[in-house]
């Protein structure tokens, strides 16, 4: 049942809802969730299905747009993004400022928001035709500077986009080739990754989108909105899970230790939690895992690494907490960033680019809500707050 206190409000109704756990910031078209089911759809398409049938680009299409695209309007999209993959040359004099050991997401949240001092143009985003321009700026311009990332830390030479590969292929290449040694796309591993990118590329209001949308409401401009998206990402609660859950698999090192592990994350004065577990909406299962943990068993085959010791770890750790009736009273399960970091891994990607990767993939997820509510009528965000310090108070005598 939804209680719309729009009205009310002006009669001195005042709600409190601590994390919104109940209340709905705004309405959207783009993506339903039914938690109790374990179902996510995006524009009313089963993510099962767009996981299976399309490409990463076909899904930014549809967030956008609101429908799959015809052949036709796919190539022209895939080729208006192809053209936008290079960063202005004065942009990489930012990551010369940065310490070589900056983390990755560090780096992302200063040159992601930087983008605004380049595009002037997108600072008037009244015009439909802007916001369109912004968004091909994003999806393409995402790849190269989170490979630059990578690079950078490296001591690498930052390597060019290749507009002859796929989106995945490009950005596989950009990390790992070098101008001696041409990257190899392998086909099961770029098709991995792309489904990693599906996989993640919204999910309604969470708490980095929700970001995204307040800093939008105040008519900050989209560059600068991503870039709260990808700050309110970073937290080991949120996109910061995928590298806490590899994290904890390589602490717990073998099977033996899992039960250690188990026992911990169900004592209540111990800090610690199964990374990787639990939802705030999914209450059985979460849909995109389930593909997930599917990725995961052909990387691994196909990179001949299926005795990979993390992966069996990762099995049986699930294997045990759903057995365990704290875990099956509270309803935890694992998340779509449980075997993620496994795939990563495999591939060859270091764990402090993870959470760039969930934010490449989530940008045509924040883009999407902020163009949704910039398209049509909306207040700034404000929430209120319930007031528990002093009464009013006389300043001492001196
Ligand atoms: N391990 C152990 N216990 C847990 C876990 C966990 N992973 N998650 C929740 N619980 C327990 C809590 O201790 C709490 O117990 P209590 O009722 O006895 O106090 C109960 O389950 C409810 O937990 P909340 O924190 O209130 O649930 P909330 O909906 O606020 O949080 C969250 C959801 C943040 C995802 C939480 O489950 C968590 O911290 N999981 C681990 C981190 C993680 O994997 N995050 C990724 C989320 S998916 C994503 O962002 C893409």
């Amino acid at each position: 049942d939804v209680i719309d206190v729009r009205g009310l409000v002006e009669e001195g109704l005042f709600t409190y809802d601590p994390g919104f756990v109940s209340t709905a910031a705004c309405e959207s078209q783009i993506t339903y969730i039914d938690g109790a089911n374990g179902v996510l759809l995006h524009r009313g398409y089963p993510i099962e299905q767009l996981a299976e049938k399309s490409d990463y680009l076909e899904v930014c299409y549809l967030l956008i747009h609101g429908e799959l695209p015809t052949a036709e309007q796919a190539e022209e999209f895939r080729s208006t993004v192809k053209n936008h993959t290079m960063i202005h040359e004065q942009l990489r004099n930012f990551f010369n400022g940065f310490r070589r050991d900056a983390h990755p997401m560090a780096i992302m949240c200063g040159v992601v928001g930087a983008l605004s001092a380049f595009y002037h143009d997108t600072m008037d985003f009244s015009d439909e035709h802007h916001r369109e321009i912004a968004a091909f700026r994003l999806m393409a311009k995402m790849p190269t500077l989170a490979a630059m990332c990578y690079k950078y830390s490296t001591g690498q030479p930052f390597m060019y986009p290749r507009n002859d590969l796929d989106y995945a292929g490009n950005f596989l290449h950009m990390m790992f080739g070098t101008p001696c040694e041409p990257y190899q796309v392998n086909p099961v591993v770029a098709k991995a990754m792309d489904r990693i990118f599906v996989l993640h590329a919204d999910h309604e209001q969470n708490a980095s989108t929700s970001t995204v949308r307040l800093a939008g409401s105040s008519g900050a401009n989209p560059f600068a909105c991503i870039a709260s998206g990808i700050a309110a990402l970073w937290g080991p609660a949120h996109g910061g899970a995928n590298e806490a859950v590899l994290n904890m698999l390589l602490e717990i090192g073998d099977e033996s230790r899992i039960p250690e592990f188990i026992q911990r994350a169900k004592d209540k004065s111990d800090p610690f939690r199964l990374m990787g577990f639990g939802h705030r909406v999914y209450k059985n299962f979460d849909p995109r895992a389930k593909v997930m943990k599917q990725t995961c068993d052909d990387v691994l085959k196909e990179l001949g690494c299926e005795n990979d010791p993390l992966f069996r770890i990762a099995r049986e750790l699930e294997r045990i907490a759903l057995e365990d009736p704290y875990f099956v009273e509270k309803k935890l399960y694992p998340n779509v960033d449980f075997y993620s970091g496994i795939i990563l891994r495999a591939v060859g990607i270091p764990v402090s680019m993870f959470t760039v990767i969930f934010a490449m993939a989530r940008t045509i997820g924040w883009f999407s809500h902020w163009h949704e509510m910039v398209s049509s009528s909306y207040r700034i965000g404000r929430p209120r707050q319930l007031y528990t310090g002093h009464t009013a108070r006389d300043y001492p005598s001196k």
